[in-house]
């Protein structure tokens, strides 16, 4: 299949543009610096913005199917706005194209709890791609564990710097954490099923967790010491974004909406993912071994380290 993936130099797209070619794809990425992107061998590379509509057509010429894995949380406060044109583009593109598929990873939570901008964000634009003429495929998931990963990176910095941490109430907040491994095994899987065309499905690892429960195990794998979780009710979010900026060297752009979104529960409680795609899903433990111990894509670290960019 000829597939395009956006967001290649990312954390998810860094792992999923080898894993396509590894399974027999042609893959093109799309990507906004090329001269920054060294694309593993026999990907095709091609510039475009999503927020630069006329650079899309070409990149969406002769393919069958495309990832949307973009966000634009890095850009500033005005990350909302930014990806509702982005997502809107891309589907004026990929209508005028005659796309056949179209998969997107989105965020887990109920749409009546989502208390982020950001998660809102994620779920608008899952209804924006929604309205195209292709068929949409949607995998909503909640931190993804992975070297690269900006969600995992904020804590694993925050087991890693603080023995004790004073946290608000979102340390109770249950949470489905899964293993990138087993992400990219989803989003190969239902770019083979056909009959995964047009729907939306949930996917988590083998547990749910509380965040303070992550933090711990994730503070136990490092360096065989849970760190200590006290919740504190009086703290606010907005202190404990701040107090989390200080500790963390994830930019505090993308730091604040992920820690805003802690209070929603985001936990995979439709199965339905089960019936269509095998996957053995990775312990939580091995998961966070292998983050720690990996590194990330070629492509994306060089594109990171020329972008000037620590994630
Ligand atoms: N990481 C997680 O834990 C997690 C959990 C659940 C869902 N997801 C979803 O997975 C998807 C990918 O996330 P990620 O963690 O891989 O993010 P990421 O590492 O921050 O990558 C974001 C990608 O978007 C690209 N991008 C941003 N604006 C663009 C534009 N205007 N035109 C073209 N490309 C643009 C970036 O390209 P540049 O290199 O040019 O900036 C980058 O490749 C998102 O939909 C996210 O919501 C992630």
């Amino acid at each position: 299949m000829h597939v395009l993936v956006t967001g290649a130099t990312g954390f998810v797209g860094g792992h999923l543009v080898p894993a396509l070619r590894a399974a027999g794809h042609d893959v093109r990425a799309l990507v906004r610096d090329p001269s920054a992107y060294d694309a593993p061998e026999g990907v095709e590379v091609v510039c475009g913005d999503l927020l630069e509509p006329e650079s899309l057509d070409a990149a969406l010429d002769g393919i069958d199917a495309a990832y949307y894995l973009v966000h634009s949380m890095r850009s500033g406060p005005d990350y909302v706005e930014r990806d509702r044109r982005a997502a809107t583009n891309f589907r004026a593109a990929a209508d005028s194209a005659g796309l056949d598929r179209v998969v997107y990873l989105s965020g887990l939570g109920e749409d009546d709890e989502l208390r982020s901008a950001h998660l809102r964000s994620r779920r608008e634009v899952e209804y924006l791609l929604g309205e195209g003429r292709y068929d949409l495929t949607t995998l909503r998931a909640a931190i993804i564990i992975g070297t690269g990963s900006a969600s995992f990176r904020l804590v694993r910095e925050l087991a890693e710097r603080l023995p004790v941490m004073f946290t608000p109430r979102w340390v109770r907040t249950d949470c489905h954490p899964i293993a990138i491994a087993d992400v990219v095994e989803y989003l190969l899987g239902v770019l083979d099923d056909p009959a995964t065309a047009g729907e939306t499905y949930e996917i988590g690892g083998p547990e749910v967790l509380t965040y303070a429960e992550i933090l711990r195990r994730t503070g136990e794998v490092m360096h065989g010491v849970e760190p200590r979780v006290v919740p504190i009710p009086i703290l606010s979010p907005r202190l404990s974004a701040w107090s989390i900026g200080l500790v963390t060297d994830v930019p505090s752009t993308v730091a604040r909406p992920l820690i805003d979104g802690l209070n929603t529960p985001v936990v995979a409680t439709d199965d339905a993912i089960e019936g269509r795609i095998s996957v053995s899903l990775t312990p939580f433990e091995t998961a966070v071994e292998r983050a720690l111990a990996g590194t990330r894509p070629d492509a994306v670290r060089r594109a990171v380290a020329a972008a000037g960019d620590s994630r």
